[in-house]
C-alpha cells in the first residue's frame, strides 16, 4: 500500500500495518474484550440511511460550525489520542499542522508525546486538552495551569477510563512505553526498519506533560494499561467534575458520556459540551455505540449543551448522519491515527482532506448548503438497525 493509493480509513490502516512494529499497530487498532463495541461504532452509522433532497439549487457548501468557543471550518475534528510520536516521529506536530490547514480543532492527550507548551506555541488552531484526574492532585492541577498559560481553548475531562479496558492484544504483544526489548519485539523492530531507525535516531520518547511527576511510561517501561490502573483516580465523581469546570472557567467538555442521565448531569455541572464516546471501543466492550445513543441524548439536552459524537467515524456520510440527528460536531481517533502512523504529516493531511472532500460532496448530494439544513427528516433507520 502507498499513500497515494489511500482513499479510506481501511487503506490507511493497511499502510500503518505495513510500517509499524506489531505491538504498536495493535495498540492503535485494538479494542477491549471481543471488540464488539469497536466494530459496532461504525456499523451504527451504516444502520441508518440518508434521504436526499434534489433540485435544491445548492452550489457552494459551508461546513462551518461552532465548538467549545471556536469557529471550526468543518464539523469534524481530531480527538485527543495518546503516544503519537511512538506511531510516527511527526507525532502531535503533524496533527496540529493539519488542524491549522483545515481550520479545525485538535485534541492533545495528557499522555501525549509533545508538551502543552510546544503545541501552544506552534499554532493558533483551536486546541483541546484532554485531562485525566490523577491520584496525584498536584499533577492534575499542574496540567490545568499549564493549559491556561499555553492558551488552550478548552479542556476535555475523560471519565470513561478510571480503569483500563481489557485489551487482550496488548497483553499478547507486550506493548509498553517506551517499547520493551524482548526477543519478539526485537524481531518485529527488525522487520520494520524504517520505523525502528526513526525511533532510535529521532528525539527520545517522552511523555512531557506528566513525566515531571511520574516516570511511569516514560523513564520506567509500563503498559498503558498499567499507567491507567496505577495513576488515575478511580473514585472520581460529579463533584470532582463540577469543581474542575469551575476552576478551569472556560469551555469544558466531558468526554465519555453515554447515558441520557449523565448528559443531563453534565448540563447541571456546567459543562459546555459532552463527547458521546466509548473510547473507541477500548474500554467497556458491549457498550452501545455513540451514534445509537445520539437521538435520545439530543432529545434530552439538545440546545442546552454542545453534543460531539466520537467513535467509528470513517466517512463523510457518517458525520452528516450525526449532524442530521442533532449533533454539533464529530471527532475521531483512528480516522487519522492510521494515516499518521503510515505516512506522518502527509498522511494526516491526506486523510482529513479526503474526509472534508467527502463531506462537501455528500452535502451537495443531500441538497444541503450548510449544516443547519441537515435534519431528521433526512434519516431513515433500517429495519432491525
Ligand atoms: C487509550 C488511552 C490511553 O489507550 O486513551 O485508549
Amino acid at each position: 500500500m502507498r499513500l497515494k493509493n489511500c482513499y479510506k480509513t481501511a487503506d490507511f490502516r493497511a499502510l500503518a500495518k505495513q510500517r509499524l512494529p506489531s505491538a504498536i499497530f495493535h495498540y492503535i487498532d485494538g479494542g477491549a474484550d471481543d471488540e464488539v463495541t469497536l466494530h459496532r461504532n461504525t456499523e451504527a452509522f451504516n444502520a441508518v440511511n440518508l434521504i436526499p433532497n434534489v433540485l435544491a439549487g445548492v452550489d457552494k457548501i459551508d461546513l462551518t460550525t461552532h465548538v467549545l468557543g471556536r469557529e471550526l471550518a468543518m464539523p469534524l475534528f481530531f480527538s485527543p489520542t495518546a503516544m503519537q510520536r511512538l506511531f510516527h516521529h511527526d507525532g502531535e506536530t503533524a496533527v496540529a499542522a493539519a488542524a491549522e490547514k483545515f481550520g479545525t480543532m485538535f485534541g492533545v492527550s495528557t499522555i501525549g508525546t509533545r508538551s502543552i507548551e510546544e503545541l501552544g506555541a506552534i499554532t493558533d488552531a483551536p486546541k483541546l486538552f484532554q485531562i485525566y484526574i490523577h491520584n496525584d492532585t498536584a499533577l492534575t492541577n499542574d496540567l490545568m495551569a499549564r493549559c491556561k498559560e499555553a492558551k488552550f481553548d478548552a479542556l476535555a475531562l475523560t471519565v470513561d477510563t478510571i480503569v483500563a479496558g481489557n485489551r487482550e492484544r496488548d497483553y499478547l504483544t507486550g506493548m509498553t512505553t517506551p517499547p520493551s526489548l524482548t526477543p519478539s519485539s526485537l524481531l518485529s523492530f527488525a522487520m520494520h526498519p524504517e520505523w525502528t531507525i526513526n525511533y532510535l535516531l529521532r528525539e527520545k520518547f517522552d511523555l512531557p506533560n506528566v513525566s515531571r511527576y511520574t516516570a511511569t511510561g516514560s523513564k520506567v517501561e509500563s503498559s498503558v494499561i498499567d499507567y491507567i490502573n496505577t495513576q488515575m483516580k478511580r473514585s472520581i465523581d460529579w463533584d470532582d467534575a463540577a469543581k474542575m469546570i469551575e476552576e478551569w472557567g472556560g469551555p469544558f467538555a466531558i468526554k465519555g458520556i453515554m447515558s441520557v442521565d449523565d448528559a443531563k448531569r453534565s448540563v447541571e455541572a456546567g459543562a459546555s459540551a459532552i463527547m458521546i464516546s466509548n473510547h473507541g471501543g477500548r474500554q467497556l466492550d458491549g457498550a452501545r455505540a455513540p451514534f445509537d445513543q445520539l437521538q435520545a441524548i439530543v432529545d434530552a439536552v439538545g440546545g442546552q449543551i454542545e453534543i460531539i459524537v466520537d467513535g467509528g467515524i470513517r466517512r463523510g456520510t457518517h458525520v452528516l448522519k450525526a449532524l442530521a440527528m442533532g449533533a454539533t460536531a464529530c471527532s475521531g481517533g483512528r480516522m487519522y491515527l492510521y494515516a499518521l502512523a503510515g505516512a506522518g504529516a502527509a498522511g494526516v493531511e491526506r486523510a482529513m482532506g479526503l474526509l472534508r472532500t467527502e463531506m462537501e460532496r455528500d452535502m451537495l448530494l443531500m441538497g444541503c448548503e450548510n449544516i443547519s439544513m441537515l435534519n431528521r427528516s433526512m434519516l431513515a433507520r433500517l429495519p432491525g438497525g
